[in-house]
């Protein structure tokens, strides 16, 4: 399909990229017409990168942050891979449905929609989730419902705002939402005040009901004072884009005495405290379409929130929205600017950009719109964009196919297979076709995908790298085994025991090699505290302390339905005890700190005493809860006459008759020699330094662990009744 995109910095680009994947909770929509956020989309385009740069300082030193982690080679050629990442623009379109999830009852395909949601976009499918989807009634066209989102931005600002019938609401910026702002305001019962530099968008304030409508900065005060019998405003909306805080400053001195000031628009956030003080103003931010707005459970889950309780969500904001269209109580006909077609999008952003040109709404229309009701030609899902050179790859040659293309692939896996003779990544799979697609250029993969069953029926790839989210790993192993892959899979391999089960019969059935992302085992540090602990003569004490603090909600991670930091990340140390010790875990207590808020996670906290085979013991102190200045992971050794203790990657002290320390600048995490000693053993054909044995261990002891802290019982470690 073809979908608009930002390409770098500053380029808008119309491109082909795979239809977007249907997954549970969402549909696929054809969009007819989708609307272009001025606003919005054009704060993210920088045609001077120079300029932005200057203008927020925090960028560059967010940038020296990750060199000092990562290294200034890698971080250099990140920042420079996104000068050619795409971007997708737009959340706001109404068309039709072409396909659904089994996890939507209420919809039909063909259905007529609106849809919104970040991520998006202007494309010729669209995936939404079920609570952004509302359909559209017989009588208002696409043209017009396509600005429903952005409809209920203003309405969510309207209704923060609280109006009362009679208050007087000052508007200041009369953009798209701003226009529609004042709309929504004067339906509630409010004298509008509008306010804009712009004399045409004032005017046209005015025509569509704006009661009185300013546009010199020097007199609006006056102008507001005058109307309101020089109480000034209840309420101000700022709906305003700006760098400056003139709108801010503009906003509390037409503001009344114990007023009310909503923020919507992105302006300089910067308030003179003396009138502030004085006027006892209150100020309010208006964030999105309304309740579920960032709430994954909402938007992506399709869980709703009870009528009774949160009356005006997003989706019954839509409704709303439509209802006011279709009893033409709003009038979104005289906003529409341009009217261009997709392949014309970049005319139309070039528009808005120079900004002379007198636009308002800039309405994309698609080819789907010439269809009176959508043929089922036209709903056809496509999955699949050759579109990007690749040179041939030689017979003998591993050919690798990405699944999921995150941070973990770009930053640690793709430069690791880079590194390796004869090796190319041939196909990508992402969700997303932008980031699919960014990624198949960069790295010079033959495709890029949103069907997963692409990448398993395609013979000429023979390497799986699975680096999705933690609950697609086993599934997605297993079916790349069965279909006759090797696979790398990022750690956990697996989140329950049956998933355990499935992925090593997989690897027994298939014959084919699998090896799960213990990055430790190799990391220089970790393999010298490993060989000393081999010389001990009896049973070692160890202590592992971790401490991750970016593993907090809303971080997908820490969700524990799918695991949370113990599956997802503490099975690195359950790992790391067994392989440094050369003994099987046994036996585990733990407990964790108090469960069922959202935030801290009490189950991603963990304190774990550990027994081993050889009557070795440990205690992992897992933590999320901590400082990000205080040091990631310190893993303590102890044994017959000597210690051994690691820090981050970073250094080894080794203690017996004398004492050995060693430290680096720069973190070593073993991904290199990892991906090397993998591809070897597919090549030889022999087993792999970790197994899928070594990923069920990890996960067993995981769910052990987390089973003891919620019974407050110790739990055995039975890896023998797991793979039988
Ligand atoms: N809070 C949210 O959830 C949310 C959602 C969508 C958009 N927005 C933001 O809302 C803002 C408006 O979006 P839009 O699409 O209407 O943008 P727009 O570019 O169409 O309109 C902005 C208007 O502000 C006017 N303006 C700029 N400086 C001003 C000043 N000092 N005084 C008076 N008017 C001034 C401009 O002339 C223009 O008409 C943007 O910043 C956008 O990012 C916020």
């Amino acid at each position: 399909m073809n979908q608009v995109l930002r390409k770098g910095f500053k380029d808008i680009v119309v491109t082909e990229v795979p239809d977007p994947a249907l997954i549970a909770h969402h549909v696929l929509v054809r969009p007819c017409y989708s609307l272009i956020s001025s606003g919005t989309e054009t704060a993210s385009i920088h045609p001077d990168v120079l300029k932005t740069v200057r203008e927020n300082p925090s960028h560059l030193q967010t940038i020296l942050n990750v060199a000092r982690v990562e290294g200034p080679v890698k971080t250099f050629n990140e920042v420079r891979a996104k000068f050619d990442a795409y971007a997708v623009l737009g959340y706001s379109g109404a068309g039709y449905v072409s396909a659904k999830h089994q996890t939507v009852t209420d919809l039909e395909i063909g259905d007529r929609v609106v849809y919104g949601g970040e991520g998006t976009g202007h494309g010729e499918t669209i995936s939404t989730g079920r609570n952004l989807v509302a359909p559209i009634p017989e009588d208002v066209s696409f043209e017009h419902a396509c600005f429903t989102t952005l409809g209920c931005i203003a309405m969510n600002a309207v209704r923060t705002a609280q109006i009362g019938v009679g208050d007087t609401v000052a508007v200041v910026g009369l953009g798209l939402v701003g226009q529609l702002i004042a709309q929504l305001a004067r339906l509630q019962g409010a004298v509008v005040a509008g306010f804009d530099l712009r004399a045409d968008r004032a005017d046209l304030a005015k025509n569509l009901g704006a009661d009185y409508a300013f546009t010199d900065p020097a007199s609006v005060k006056e102008g507001v004072l005058g109307i309101t019998g020089g109480r000034g405003a209840d309420c101000v909306i700022i709906a305003a884009a700006s760098k400056s805080d003139a709108p801010c400053r503009a906003a509390v001195s037409m503001c009344r005495d114990r007023g009310r000031i909503v923020v919507v628009g992105a302006v300089e956030m910067s308030f003179p405290w003396d009138e502030m003080y004085i006027k006892e103003i209150q100020v309010l931010m208006s964030r999105a379409y309304g309740p579920g707005s960032y709430d994954a459970e909402y938007e992506r889950k399709g869980r709703d929130y009870p009528v009774s309780y949160v009356r005006w969500t997003e989706n019954r904001n839509m409704q709303e929205f439509l209802r006011l269209l279709e009893a033409r109580k709003v009038d979104v006909a005289p906003l529409i600017s341009h009217v261009y077609p997709l392949a014309e999008a970049p005319a139309a952003y070039g528009e808005i950009m120079n900004g002379s040109g007198g636009s308002l709404a800039m309405v994309l229309r698609y080819p789907q719109a010439d269809f009176p009701v959508p043929a089922a030609q036209a709903l056809k899902q496509t999955v699949f964009t050759p579109n990007v050179a690749a040179p041939a790859a030689a017979p003998g040659t591993i050919r690798a196919a990405v699944v999921g293309v995150g941070g973990i692939f770009r930053w640690a896996h793709m430069p690791a297979l880079e590194k390796i003779p004869d090796v190319s990544l041939r196909a990508v799979y992402s969700s997303s076709g932008a980031r699919g697609k960014t990624c198949a250029e960069r790295y010079k993969a033959v495709y890029c995908t949103t069907d997963y069953e692409e990448v398993l029926r395609d013979r000429d790839t023979n390497l799986v790298i699975v680096v999705s989210r933690n609950q697609y790993h086993a599934s997605q192993t297993a079916e790349a085994l069965r279909a006759g892959k090797h696979v790398f899979v990022e750690k956990p391999m697996a989140l329950t025991v049956d998933e355990c089960r499935d992925v090593y019969n997989a690897v027994q059935e298939s014959g084919k090699q699998l090896t799960v992302g213990f990055n430790r085992r190799f990391a220089p540090y970790y393999v010298a505290q490993r060989k000393r602990l081999m010389r001990r003569s009896g049973p070692a004490v160890i202590n592992i302390r971790v401490n991750s603090p970016g593993i907090s909600y809303p971080y997908w991670m820490a969700d524990p339905a799918i695991g949370g930091a113990i599956l997802g990340e503490a099975c690195h140390f359950v790992d790391l005890f067994y392989w440094l010790l050369g003994s099987e875990p046994t036996r585990v207590y733990a407990h964790s700190l108090p469960t069922g808020s959202t935030e801290p996670v009490g189950q991603n906290n963990l304190c774990a005493t550990f027994q081993f085979a050889d009557g070795s013991i440990g205690t992992l102190n897992y933590s999320t809860v901590g400082s990000k200045t205080s040091q990631g992971e310190r893993v303590e050794c102890f044994a017959q006459g000597f210690g051994v203790t690691t820090e981050n990657f970073k250094s080894l002290a080794i203690h017996e008759d004398s004492s050995k320390v060693e430290t680096k600048l720069l973190p070593r995490k073993g991904y290199d020699s990892q991906m090397k000693s993998f591809i070897e053993a597919v090549r030889e054909g022999r087993k792999p330094a970790v197994t899928v044995v070594d990923g069920v261990r990890a996960t067993v002891g995981c769910l052990r662990m987390l089973d003891s802290a919620r019974t407050g019982e110790p739990r055995d470690i039975d890896l023998a009744g797991v793979i039988a």
